[in-house]
């Protein structure tokens, strides 16, 4: 294995991707760092499907809050790489924020309102303005194929297919299916911030989604009573501070009343000072899950 190419510079990855592009496919998969097994299921993805290979690592300004985790945000580019040297990821694309966000910006946004404010855009204002706005720009600079995302940002995923659907973006939007730890938590960077108590409250999240899933095998469709369900689970664990339990239709992130086609059964609880988040998608017509 050779280490990847690291770029930093927007012209210099733009004049990499037309080299490339001239002889084969080119898959993105957009990451701010701190890598685990999630991000790398996404790497593998892309490998099996595209000729060249280029992970954006960028821990984007515009999608974090006033008083969310910027400052924070585990930041390691030297693990990173000598993971992605291992999958055989051909360029990693680092910018510095001087250079994704120059000062002589004249402040373009990308929006997709109509789905922006539900599930985590509820919570976080402008978070999704921030992220179809990086995910734009890392687009136009990279100009992949296909761009690999995973299905544990259930909302994120719908912006953004909403977002290349309406801008008529040449690419193609693959979705992998979310990695979990062994007791089923959701990988993300943001569980190293758990305590060890935290790790295990944490585990009300994937046990309330679970729980609705079996009612829902077992013909229960009505998202009211799976609603309860999944909020009486949570409320075993009062460690867990729920910010919201919903039930909604995958693409438009609206509420679903009878859960009789697929649906996106969506949690997100702050344990400690960690904000987590996890979904499954189910279809109750043929009794499992279609994650
Ligand atoms: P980040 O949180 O680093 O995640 C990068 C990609 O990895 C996203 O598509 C995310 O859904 C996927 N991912 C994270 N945890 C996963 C898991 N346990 N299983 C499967 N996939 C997982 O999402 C972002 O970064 C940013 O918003 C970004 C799209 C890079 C824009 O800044």
């Amino acid at each position: 294995m050779k280490r990847p190419e690291v770029i930093s510079h927007i012209t210099a990855m733009q004049q990499a991707s037309r080299e490339r592009r001239k002889t084969g496919t080119l898959g993105l998969v957009p990451t701010m760092g701190a890598l685990h097994e999630g991000h790398l299921s996404l790497v593998r993805s892309a490998r099996k499907a595209c000729d060249t290979v280029v992970v954006s690592i960028f821990v984007n300004p515009t999608q974090f809050g006033p008083n969310e985790d910027f400052a924070r945000y585990p930041r390691n580019l030297e693990a990173d790489l000598t993971l992605l040297e291992a999958e055989d990821v051909d360029i990693v694309f680092a910018p510095s924020a001087a250079e994704m966000y120059p000062t002589r910006s004249s402040g373009t946004f990308v929006e997709v309102p109509a789905i922006s404010d539900r599930l985590d855009g509820a919570y976080r204002p402008g978070h999704f303005r921030g992220v179809a706005t990086v995910v734009a720009k890392l687009f136009n600079i990279v100009g992949p194929d296909l761009a690999f995302f995973g299905q544990k940002d259930a909302a994120q995923v719908a912006v953004l297919r909403a977002m290349v659907r309406d801008l008529n973006l040449p690419l193609e939007i693959v979705v992998c299916p979310t990695v979990r730890e062994p007791d089923g938590l959701a990988m993300s960077s943001r569980n190293r911030y758990l305590t060890p108590s935290e790790r295990v409250q944490s585990l009300a999240l994937h046990g309330a989604l679970s729980v609705a899933r079996e009612q829902t095998q077992r013909g229960i469709c009505s998202g009211q009573k799976l609603r309860e369900t999944m909020l009486a689970e949570l409320q075993k664990v009062p460690e867990a501070c729920i910010e919201y339990v919903e039930i909604v239709d995958p693409e438009t992130l609206e509420p679903v009343e009878d859960v009789c086609a697929c649906a996106l059964l969506a949690v997100a609880a702050r344990v400690g000072t960690t904000r987590l988040i996890d979904n499954l998608i189910v279809r109750p017509d043929v009794g499992r899950s279609c994650e």
